[in-house]
């Protein structure tokens, strides 16, 4: 069998387990990595047999490598990502693509340009239930959307954002639950209910010591008027994983990975208005959605970039559909900071303008021992 030769920049936490679940997908093979820290490189290399590097570039420049993972903190992808593609390397990027939309902007346009094969982590899309939503959606089952709802909450604890100097932080993260962990289910969220125009937003830090947000909720509007609702936090156990989507014609479901559909005997307008029963309210008939069994997790995602690349295999997770989760998790940053209404697309300048003004008063943290520990979840 064909395959392409991967290389995987930042081999921390989720790098050191692409390198891992990489062994079991067979259309990859990995041939170098890369980190900054010596020990991890070193350690990560020899555990896989392959060649490893202190730099990117010298990792994208030698020759051993078709294709990389871009597992580094966030601030990183952009600048590693552009490198490689103006080289001919394809990028998968880990989530989020960029901090900024102006940088991921940046990201799409060298995509466009170089023409290299681009996509993002964003594993969650693989699973059957999203995919069954997503078809649901687009055969046009729920009708006009007019309410969304999504709350994605989790527990980190003091000791998960005290195991790295980046975490948590301005300058090493760039925002905090929003950039984070919610992006898988700003990615599906938005991968399936549109993108907002318009969001009110209050973030908080309630239960970490630490300078970013552990806790955000929004009001959103969206183009067609709908209007929507987002909560994410880790201050929570157990978390919930949440998405409404409530269509003229039917309502949609993700509750803690399951779907629910319900089709409306009558569209709900239409109901609405013809009805002369008092009381009345239109047929619900609940609808069992076939859910196709496949392939899940990074794996897939890994598989399915090799097979584009390989065969022109149509990506699951095209790289600038990363844009989305970043303009809702700007947007959302930006009203909570200024207390106002924002609108999508995000304006470029005011938030480069507003990150940069955070950065600068971002402390060095001083952390006493790093942890690289893959979380127990994507351990294979
Ligand atoms: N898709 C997922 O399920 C998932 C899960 C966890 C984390 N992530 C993403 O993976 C990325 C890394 O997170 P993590 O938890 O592994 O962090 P981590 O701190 O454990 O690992 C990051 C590694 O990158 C290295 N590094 C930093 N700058 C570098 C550079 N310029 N060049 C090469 N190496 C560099 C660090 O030394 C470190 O070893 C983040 O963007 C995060 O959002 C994705």
């Amino acid at each position: 069998m064909k395959r392409v030769r991967f290389g995987i920049i930042g081999v921390g936490s989720m790098g050191s387990g692409h390198a891992r679940t990489m062994q079991k997908v067979e259309e990859c093979q990995l041939t170098a990595v890369c980190d900054i820290d010596e020990e991890v490189a070193k350690a990560v290399g020899e555990e896989h047999g392959v060649k490893w590097f202190l730099d990117y570039r010298e990792l994208i420049d030698s020759g051993l490598v078709d294709a990389v993972i871009v597992a580094t903190p966030h601030y990183f992808h952009p600048p590693i990502s552009i490198y490689a593609m103006k080289k001919g390397i394809a990028v998968l990027s880990e989530k989020p693509i960029a901090v900024t939309v102006k940088e991921a902007d940046e990201m799409i346009k060298t995509a466009k340009e170089t023409g290299v094969p681009f996509a993002v982590m964003y594993q969650n899309r693989s699973t059957g239930y999203a995919q069954a939503a997503k078809k649901l959606v687009e055969e046009g089952r729920l009708g006009e959307i007019y309410r969304t709802t999504l709350i994605s909450t989790y527990f980190r604890s003091q000791a998960y954002y005290d195991s790295a100097g980046w975490r948590g932080t301005w300058k090493g993260e760039g925002g905090g639950v929003l950039i984070n962990q919610a992006p898988h289910a700003l990615d599906l969220f938005t991968w399936i209910g549109g993108l907002p125009s318009k969001v009110l937003a209050k973030t908080k830090t309630r239960r970490h010591k630490i300078e970013v947000e552990d806790e955000a909720s929004a009001m959103l509007e969206y183009p067609n008027g709908a209007t929507g609702y987002l909560h994410t936090s880790t201050n929570e156990a157990p978390g919930t994983n949440l998405m409404e989507f409530c269509g003229e014609k039917g309502k949609l479901v993700i509750y803690n990975n399951k779907l629910y559909f319900w089709e409306l005997e009558t569209p709900i307008q239409e109901f609405c208005e013809k009805t002369d029963q008092m009381w009345g309210s239109p047929k619900a008939k609940p609808v069992e959605v076939p859910i196709p069994e496949r392939e899940t997790g990074h794996a897939a995602i890994m598989r399915n970039f090799a097979r584009h690349i390989l065969y022109g295999e149509p990506l699951l997770t095209p790289g600038e559909e990363g844009i989305n989760s970043v303009e809702l998790i700007n947007a959302v940053i930006l009203s909570g900071a200024k207390g106002e209404e924002v609108s999508i697309p995000v304006d470029r300048e005011e938030y480069e303008a507003f990150i940069e003004e955070m950065k600068a008063k971002s402390k060095e943290k001083v952390v006493k021992k790093v942890r690289r520990e893959t979380d127990p979840q994507h351990r294979v």
